[in-house]
Parts: C-alpha cells; sequence; structure tokens
C-alpha cells in the first residue's frame, strides 16, 4: 500500500490542482490532514480509479474565479450544470470528516442578477461503481455522516444549491447526513432507482423531491424504488414531495414504489406534496394531463407543523386528471399549521387516497 499524505503542498500559493490528481492516479491512499488546506484552481478529472482511498480531514477549497470555472468546468448538458471535480471509477472511499469549500458566495450573489447562469457543482460522481453531489451514471454508490452547508452570507439567496442530485443512477445510499441548504435536500432526478435518503436533518431546504420529472419531450424519466424515512425537515418549502410536468410538449415517465415514513417537520411551506401538474395550469393539466404515472407511494407517521405559508393547508396530493395516480397510501399523519389557522385542511384532487388516514382526504376534487 503506497500512502502519500499531502502535507507538503500546502502554501504553495498557487494551484494544487495537478498535483491532487496526480497523487490520487499515483497512490492508494492519499490524506489531506486537518490543518491543511488544498487550494484547487484549475477542473480536476479523476475519472477511471481502481481501488482508492483518499482521507479528506483537512480542506479543499476551490477558488472564486466564476468566468474560469464557467468556461472550463465540466459541462452536463442536464440542467445547465459545471462540475469542478470528478470522480469516477471503482471501489473508491473519500473519507476523513474534511470539508469542501466550492467558494459559493459569489456564485449565490451573481445568480442574484443572472438567472443564466450555469449551476455549480462541487463534486461529480461520475460513472462511478461501489463508492462513497451530483450523482451522475453511478451504481452502488453511499454516502454516509456528510455535512452540506450552502448559506450565503449576502442579502442574495443561495440559489440552485441541491445537497444532492441523483441522476440515471442505481443502488445510492445517503444516509445519516445534515444539510443546510437552500434548495433541495436530495433529490431524484430522471432514472434514480433503488435510492435510500434516510436519517437526515434537513435545514432551509426545499425537501426530499421526487422530480421534477417528465420536462424533455421524447424522454421517458423512471423513479423506482425509492424509501426515505427518519427526516428532520426544518425551514422547508417542502417535506416530502413527487412532482411531474404536464401540459402540451413534455415528456414521460413513471414514479412507482416510493416510501416516505417518518417525517418530523418544523415551519414547512408544504409538508406533504404531490403535483402531478407541475408549473401547469388547472386548465392546461385537465386538457394535458402529466404523462409521468404515479403509482404505489406511501407516506406514513409524519409529524410536526407547517410555516401558515398556505394558511391552514398541511399536505396537498394533486394529481392529474384521468387516473394518471394509483395506489397512494397515507398512515398516522398529524401535521398542523401555526395555531392562528386553526384546523389543518388536506387538499387533493384526481385521487383515490388510502390508508389509515385516507379519511383526512375524502374530500377530493376531480377535474
Ligand atoms: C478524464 O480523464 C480521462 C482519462 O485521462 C479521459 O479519458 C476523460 O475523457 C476525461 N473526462 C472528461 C470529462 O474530460
Ligand atoms: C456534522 O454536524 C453534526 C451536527 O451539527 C456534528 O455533530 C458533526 O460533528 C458534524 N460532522 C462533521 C464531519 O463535521
Ligand atoms: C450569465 O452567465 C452566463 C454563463 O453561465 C454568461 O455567459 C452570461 O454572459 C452571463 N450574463 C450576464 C448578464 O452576466
Ligand atoms: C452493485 O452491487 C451489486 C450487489 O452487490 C452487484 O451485483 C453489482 O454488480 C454492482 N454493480 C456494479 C455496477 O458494480
Ligand atoms: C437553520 O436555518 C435557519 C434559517 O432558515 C438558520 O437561522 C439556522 O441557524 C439554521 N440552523 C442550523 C442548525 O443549521
Ligand atoms: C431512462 O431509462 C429508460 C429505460 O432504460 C430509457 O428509455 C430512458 O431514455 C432513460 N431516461 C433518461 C432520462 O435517461
Ligand atoms: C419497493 O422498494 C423497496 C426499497 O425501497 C424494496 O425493498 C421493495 O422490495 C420494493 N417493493 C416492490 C414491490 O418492488
Ligand atoms: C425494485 O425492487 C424490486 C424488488 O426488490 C425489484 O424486483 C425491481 O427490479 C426493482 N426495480 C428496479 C427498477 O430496479
Amino acid at each position: 500500500m503506497h500512502i502519500l499524505s499531502l502535507t507538503t503542498l500546502v502554501a504553495s500559493g498557487g494551484d494544487d490542482g495537478p498535483a491532487f490528481v496526480d497523487a490520487v492516479q499515483r497512490c492508494d491512499s492519499v490524506k489531506i490532514p486537518p490543518e491543511t488546506t488544498l487550494s484547487i484552481a484549475t477542473r480536476m478529472n479523476m475519472t477511471g480509479l481502481k481501488d482508492k482511498k483518499i482521507e479528506l480531514s483537512g480542506t479543499v477549497k476551490f477558488t472564486n474565479d466564476m468566468s474560469y470555472w464557467i468556461n472550463n468546468g465540466f459541462y452536463f448538458e442536464f440542467q445547465d450544470q459545471i462540475a469542478f471535480w470528478i470522480v469516477g471509477g471503482k471501489n473508491i472511499h473519500i473519507n476523513g470528516g474534511g470539508t469542501i469549500d466550492g467558494s459559493g458566495q459569489v456564485w449565490y450573489d451573481a445568480f442574484a442578477t443572472n438567472s443564466t447562469l450555469l449551476r455549480p457543482i462541487l463534486l461529480t460522481v461520475y460513472q462511478a461503481t461501489d463508492w462513497i453531489n451530483f450523482v451522475n451514471e453511478g451504481h452502488n454508490i453511499t454516502y454516509d455522516g456528510i455535512n452540506i452547508s450552502a448559506v450565503s452570507t449576502s442579502s442574495h439567496l443561495a440559489k440552485n444549491t441541491d445537497g444532492w442530485d441523483i441522476y440515471r443512477s442505481d443502488n445510492v445510499v445517503i444516509i445519516n447526513s445534515n444539510i443546510d441548504n437552500g434548495d433541495d435536500c436530495v433529490s431524484l432526478k430522471p432514472n434514480s432507482t433503488n435510492i435510500i435518503a434516510s436519517n437526515l436533518y434537513c435545514n432551509g431546504s426545499h425537501g426530499i423531491s421526487v422530480g421534477s420529472l417528465g420536462q424533455y419531450p421524447g424522454v421517458y424519466d423512471i423513479v423506482e424504488n425509492f424509501t426515505s424515512t427518519n427526516v428532520q425537515m426544518h425551514n422547508a418549502e417542502n417535506g416530502a414531495r413527487i412532482k411531474a410536468f404536464a401540459g402540451p410538449g413534455v415528456g414521460s415517465g413513471i414514479v412507482k414504489n416510493v416510501s416516505f415514513s417518518f417525517f418530523t417537520e418544523a415551519n414547512v411551506d408544504h409538508p406533504l406534496v404531490i403535483d402531478q401538474c407541475y408549473e401547469t395550469s388547472a386548465t392546461e393539466c385537465a386538457e394535458y394531463p402529466s404523462n409521468v404515472y404515479i403509482q404505489d407511494v406511501t407516506f406514513t407517521d409524519f409529524k410536526g407543523t407547517s410555516s401558515g405559508k398556505t394558511k391552514s393547508v398541511v399536505a396537498s396530493l394533486a394529481c392529474s386528471p384521468d387516473s394518471r395516480c394509483s395506489n397512494i397510501r397515507v398512515g398516522d399523519i398529524y401535521l398542523e399549521p401555526p395555531s392562528q389557522y386553526g384546523d389543518a385542511t388536506y387538499s387533493c384532487q384526481n385521487v383515490n387516497v388510502t390508508g389509515d388516514a385516507a379519511s383526512l382526504f375524502s374530500d377530493c376534487a376531480t377535474t
């Protein structure tokens, strides 16, 4: 076993990127000790690795040179993302409890005035297998005990800061982690199968989200076998959510076998959501129902309080007409709005809800 400790790179003042990539390619095990900061000014391609250990106890800090990253980051077409660092290969372990710092503040400030800015992603796990934020075409990947913080210190909110995005990936486990951000906590993008997102504390986020799916015409999106249990969701826009596009000129797909359970929520705008008319007006949704079918979904053991943003509404199951949602089950739901809004309202449309708590959703509108 060849171990290299990267303390020697410190204080070079320049770019530690090439030396870090070189070290990981040449050695089985690379250590970044606690007091060490690697300053990275160029993109890092660590793909095609095999049996590697990176003990990241110090800090990997990317420069705030936005124009460099925009012009040179690894580009991923899906939602216009650029990655600073890609890691791929077989049997790779990154641990050590260290920090990856993307200098997010300059990006949050720029998003405030530039809505077409590319979305920066610190680390993309690319075509990796057997591994431990963008998981793209990955298999058998585990994230355990990760803290993510993407909080703006200026008046500009942190934007596009998803904790984890899973895309075209199978067998991904995200457990025992804390996320403090302003976008999705965990998001399952198209073709995410056999995924677990459990034992999580999410603060300030957009929640645990399946979708949005069915956005691109001619593309079929699959989310199947997803479990999310034991989640603390605080100060968030959503708790557990499934969203799919409807309307003319969109895509299609299936959401199948999804289970959300033991969610404890506080100050959440929409604690429990299915939105199968995402970004589509009611009239358009009636004429062009979503082609993303949603089936075999359970929401059980939900408790806590909403923010009151939608007054007394604490849960909303809004499906497209024409039986596009089936076998939606609910049990043990104890969600409350802030006291000034009185009793909780459970809203639903075009869905036949079953389970112990089905009576809460007994008054569904049909369109
Ligand atoms: C990364 O490096 C590998 C091996 O050198 C190369 O084959 C691959 O094309 C590079 N990937 C990207 C996205 O540039
Ligand atoms: C993650 O955050 C938790 C709670 O704030 C803290 O106890 C833990 O030490 C942190 N872990 C790391 C690796 O920073
Ligand atoms: C917005 O960001 C993009 C790069 O993502 C860039 O091409 C464009 O020039 C920027 N627009 C403004 C107004 O700065
Ligand atoms: C993922 O793990 C399963 C079960 O251990 C194994 O059968 C499969 O080959 C692995 N997939 C890849 C791409 O390594
Ligand atoms: C949670 O987010 C709120 C803002 O929404 C912030 O004030 C608070 O410090 C955060 N708490 C933790 C533990 O991250
Ligand atoms: C998802 O997988 C299906 C079946 O393999 C495929 O037809 C479809 O193109 C994939 N969609 C995406 C977004 O990769
Ligand atoms: C549903 O998914 C879970 C894992 O999330 C799996 O254990 C279970 O077997 C799946 N059920 C069916 C009917 O496929
Ligand atoms: C979902 O889980 C079931 C039961 O384990 C399995 O038979 C099925 O193949 C899984 N679906 C996918 C897309 O992996």
